[in-house]
């Protein structure tokens, strides 16, 4: 976590405590299952290429799911992999009975079609929830299946501090497919930790300050660095930041410090809630992904 002045302290939405915890949830369930069954809950994680970014992301997975006492495989295909490899690759997990969960690290070289790949993936070992079928059903509300790991962790960090989207405004900065869309489509499905009422903005929005500033809550994941500004916001709202964002600073150690896409210092006096970066949303996007692995387990048994 940054350093926080102190008097935003009580105000911080601790996501590494939050993260913790669902992962000591999700070590306990794994314990119940090797009882069980005597197996354990398979991750595959797929990186093609060698973006810097990607290979820390790809290994603190397969490093969470020892933790956890997942199975795990790690495939590396080199940067100038054709679609025909990592269509192979993916059509042999897809076949393997050890695999529950199939990830495949995105972003990839341009000369691979993503979606296609994407597409290729069994929905039912879709751990991402980006396959088509599974982002049809999370509009049509249904939450049985897999779902989106950083907006499903975004929920998560919302109940366990007790803060419920039912009734509020909720808006929504950024309307990637990872992000923006099925955050949206969570928020306003409906029951618990849900019945918003979603407003989506992004970079061809008018007067995007005035809709903000009649949020209750914020959820920033526009890929800006400190875009909502402390004007933009209301008294008391509920602020959660999905940015990373690198920006040189010569005062930091590495020439370089990690920002949200929320102007912390501003926003934080007027928030009730506001989470940080980093120590915020991106520990929770690792722990829902180990528990989607976990729902991709229970699933695959339960049609045995
Ligand atoms: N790259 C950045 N975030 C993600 C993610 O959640 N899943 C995958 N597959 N790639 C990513």
């Amino acid at each position: 976590m940054p350093p926080v002045k102190k008097e935003f302290l009580a105000k911080l939405i601790d996501g590494k405590a939050i993260a913790a915890e669902i992962n000591r949830e999700n070590a306990a369930e794994t314990a119940v299952i090797a009882k069980e069954y005597g197996a354990a809950p398979g991750l595959a994680v797929v990186l093609v290429g060698n973006d810097p970014a990607s290979q820390v992301y790809v290994s603190s997975k397969v490093k969470k799911c020892a933790e956890l006492g997942f199975y795990s495989e790690k495939i590396v295909l080199p940067e100038n992999a054709t679609q025909e490899e990592v269509l192979s690759v993916v059509d042999s997990l897809n076949r393997n009975p050890a695999i529950h969960g199939i990830l495949v690290q995105s972003p990839p070289p341009p000369q691979i079609d993503e979606q296609a790949i994407i597409n290729a993936i069994d929905p039912a070992k879709d751990v991402d929830c980006f396959h088509p079928l599974n982002v049809g059903k999370l509009l049509l509300g249904d939450l049985s299946g897999m779902l989106p790991c950083t907006p499903w962790g975004v929920i998560q960090l919302l109940d366990r501090s007790g803060i419920s989207p039912a009734g509020k405004h909720a808006v929504v900065l950024g309307r990637s497919n990872i992000v923006g869309k099925p955050m949206a489509a969570l928020l306003m499905a409906k029951g618990k930790n849900a019945d918003a009422t979603v407003t989506v903005c992004h970079s061809r929005t008018k007067n995007l300050a005035e809709i903000t500033r009649s949020a209750d809550i914020i959820i920033a994941a526009i890929g800006k660095p400190e875009f909502l500004r402390g004007d933009m916001v209301k008294e008391g709202a509920v602020v959660i930041d999905v940015g990373i964002n690198r920006i040189a600073d010569p005062s930091a150690p590495k020439g370089m410090r990690l920002v949200g896409d929320v102007a912390f210092d501003e926003v934080a006096p007027k928030a009730s809630r506001i989470t940080p970066v980093p120590g915020g949303v991106g520990p929770m996007t690792i722990a829902m992904l180990m528990n989607n692995t976990i729902r991709a387990f229970k699933a695959a048994m339960k049609k045995k």
